[in-house]
């Protein structure tokens, strides 16, 4: 039950104190709520402290099952949700997080993100102003978005005067999203990584697997590594337990700069999950 030793990141928008967001987590996107309390219970039991669920993934009810059985101190937990693409209205997004936290069995969320932005059929503004008014409730920690573009977070930072703490975008060794990630560092946005196994692709490249074999590492682990060093935060997701247990050996080992140069090269411009422009829908997909 030691929890595993990841850097902490300190979140901008916070309220109440500093908020720390532990740089390494457990994602849950498709993982069925009828398996989510296992698999986050596993998590839990390898080390992991920072899970990342969503409205729209239909598992929060698992994972607050999963944090209540594991006797583990609320403050030594980081949970975010998201707010599914149907809740955007103001008193929409305010239900929805009552039922977060009542499904999560938690006072408050860490971390609350727009989970798309849907700019063509929202108000990315109106949404905006809903987060920060429930950042203020005190109900949340800290608040952030999820597949906003560059145009984006100018436009809701302008209007309200408050930046995201966190732009969760995807990101792998073969979509590496520098322009994006160095707005974020001029801005003092966390970037978060999601997919960032290329959903599970990197495990048999060969430029990967060659520098595991240098360092006695999997290809998974090189690749959670690789992202660990450039400073972005991850939630690999795997609903086998020693998979779970591998993604969290991050800690000790390190990519020389010419391993790093390597890994970064492989960037094809490649997306496993939807571009931000085509994700206009409400329903769960
Ligand atoms: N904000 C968003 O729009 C958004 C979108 C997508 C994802 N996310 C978040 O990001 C998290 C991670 O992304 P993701 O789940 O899409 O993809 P991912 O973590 O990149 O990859 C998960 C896939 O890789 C496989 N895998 C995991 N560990 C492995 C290992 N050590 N060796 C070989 N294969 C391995 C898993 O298979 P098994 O499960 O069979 O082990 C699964 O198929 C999500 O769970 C979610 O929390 C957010």
């Amino acid at each position: 039950m030691t929890a595993v030793p990841a850097p902490m990141l300190r979140l901008s928008n916070a309220v109440n104190g500093v908020v720390e967001i532990p740089q390494f987590g457990f994602g849950t996107y498709r993982v069925p709520p009828e398996e989510a309390e296992r698999v986050v219970s596993e998590a839990l039991e390898a080390g992991y402290r920072h899970i990342d669920t969503a409205q729209m993934y239909g598992n929060e009810a698992g994972v607050g099952r999963a944090l209540a059985a594991s006797g583990i101190d609320r403050d030594e937990l980081f949970v975010t949700s998201k707010l599914d693409n149907g809740n955007h209205g103001h008193d929409d997004a305010l239900r929805s997080l009552d039922r977060s936290l009542t499904e999560l069995g938690l006072e408050r969320l860490d971390l609350f993100l727009v989970h798309w932005p849907m700019a063509a059929v929202t108000n990315i503004v109106e949404t905006w102003r809903t987060m920060i008014e429930i950042l203020q409730s005190g109900r949340v920690r800290a608040i952030g978005v999820s597949n906003h573009q560059a145009e984006h977070l100018r436009e809701i930072t302008d209007a309200t005067g408050i930046a995201p703490a966190v732009n969760q975008i995807e990101i792998s060794p073969y979509l590496t999203q520098e322009p994006l990630r160095a707005l974020h560092a001029q801005m003092g946005i966390v970037t978060e990584a999601w997919s960032p196994l290329a959903r599970g692709k990197v495990a048999c490249d060969p430029t990967i697997l060659a520098i595991g074999a240098e360092l006695g590492r999997t290809a998974s682990q090189v690749v959670l590594r690789w992202h660990i060093q450039r400073g972005d935060v991850v939630f690999p997701k795997s609903m086998h337990r020693e998979r779970i247990v591998e993604n969290a050996q991050l800690f000790d080992f390190a990519l020389s700069p010419a391993q790093m140069d390597a890994v970064s090269a492989l960037d094809r411009g490649e997306r496993q999950g939807s571009h931000p422009d085509m994700v206009q829908w409400t329903e769960r997909p």
